[in-house]
């Protein structure tokens, strides 16, 4: 039975956050069902930026513990961390070679990155899309849950596939290698396929919760700002009850969120957490005050996520469980992403 391949994948890089789950981490639970999944703890991206980590082994152990604890079923799919796959970072050299300088220096995660002093970033910070998009296709992926920031590198990632197919036409097709894919209207005979962005649902940017104008990020230097996973009942209580909001009732429609972004961040991540629209969350509080609304987010945000958080430090502890499950992952994605890569060389010529 033929079932669509996902993939997608975390840094382990400090606090996983509120965002982070419900802009892919849930979304990834709920495609187990009906997809072939393939998730990642992107070690190698997490050096972009930083070269140094205090405790590597241990966040990227913590990623797969949240993986683990928000109901992904390693055993069924695959859950694994970069680095134990080479060929991801084979197939990103190759890309390197594909793309163009100027495709990576307009990325807006490389602008904030880099910041003002751009010649001095790394160049792995000005190569991440690159990566990215090995990450996928090393493994043939058409789907690929991730929040709105990913957004720009995915149709990076979609014009690095197509500029393969095109550059190397010929040898795909020599080499028997290539699937029919529709780009546009036309059918072509291509070797890599054209990803599809899975971004939707009711929070697909969460914001911090003391600005709603900013995502909420791991970089935030205001812990107010986000909600992590690993905080406790009372943490995560203190920290909605603190968060910024308009002093009007909420509306009863979704128009009447518009120039209300702290509203409208709480509205949508309601509306995430108990797997309903913006419409229904509105139908029920519409005309109530933030001091009524508040407390039934706290109660909502601390039901779906205590069972996480006990369960994250469960795993934590159990770290010869937790490396046994990468270990099996990485083997299991090792022979999938060889057997691309044993075609993209050929198909090169090397
Ligand atoms: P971060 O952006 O927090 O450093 P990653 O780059 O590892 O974390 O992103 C992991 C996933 O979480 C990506 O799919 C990203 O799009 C998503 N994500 C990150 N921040 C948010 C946010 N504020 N709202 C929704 N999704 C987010
Ligand atoms: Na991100």
């Amino acid at each position: 039975e033929f079932k669509p391949l996902v993939f997608s994948g975390v840094q382990p890089t400090g606090n996983l956050h509120l965002g982070n789950y419900l802009g892919a981490i849930r979304k990834f639970v709920a495609l187990q069902e009906n997809n072939d999944c393939i998730y990642c703890v992107v070690d190698l991206h997490s050096i972009t930026a930083q070269l140094v980590h205090e405790d590597l082994p241990g966040q990227i152990r913590s990623i797969a513990a949240a993986f683990i604890a928000s109901g992904i079923d390693p055993e069924k799919h695959i859950v694994f961390n970069q680095s134990a796959v080479p060929q991801h970072a084979e197939l990103a050299w190759i890309f390197n070679c594909v793309a163009r300088i100027g495709w990576m220096s307009r990325m807006t995660q490389f602008k904030d990155k880099a910041g003002k002093d751009r010649e001095n970033a790394s160049l792995g910070l000005l190569a991440y899309p690159s990566l990215m998009a090995a990450d996928i296709l090393v493994y043939r992926a058409t789907h690929v849950p991730v929040g709105d920031d990913q957004k720009q590198h995915l149709e990076l990632t979609r014009d690095i596939a197509q500029k393969f197919n095109i550059d190397f036409m010929e040898h795909i097709r020599r080499g028997g290698y290539g699937i029919d894919i529709v780009v546009g209207e036309e059918p072509i005979h291509a070797y890599f396929p054209q990803v599809e962005p899975m971004i939707g649902g009711p929070a697909p940017r969460v914001m911090s919760l003391r600005d709603g104008t900013k995502k909420m990020s791991k970089s935030d230097p205001s812990d107010l700002s986000r909600i992590n996973l690993m905080d406790d009942a009372e943490t995560i209580s203190k920290k909605i009850r603190k968060a910024k909001t308009d002093p009007d009732a909420l509306p009863s429609e979704v128009d009447g969120l518009k120039g209300r972004p702290e509203a409208d961040n709480l509205v949508g991540i309601y509306a995430a957490l108990s797997d309903r629209t913006r419409e229904q969350v509105l139908a029920e509080f519409g005309g109530q005050q933030f001091s009524v609304f508040k407390p039934a987010l706290v109660d909502l945000a601390v039901s779906v996520l205590s069972p996480i958080t006990g369960e994250m430090r469960r795993l934590m502890e159990d770290t010869a469980h937790v490396d046994a499950i990468l270990r099996k992952g990485g083997e299991r994605a090792r022979a999938r992403a060889e057997k691309t890569m044993r075609e993209v060389r050929e198909i090169i010529g090397f």
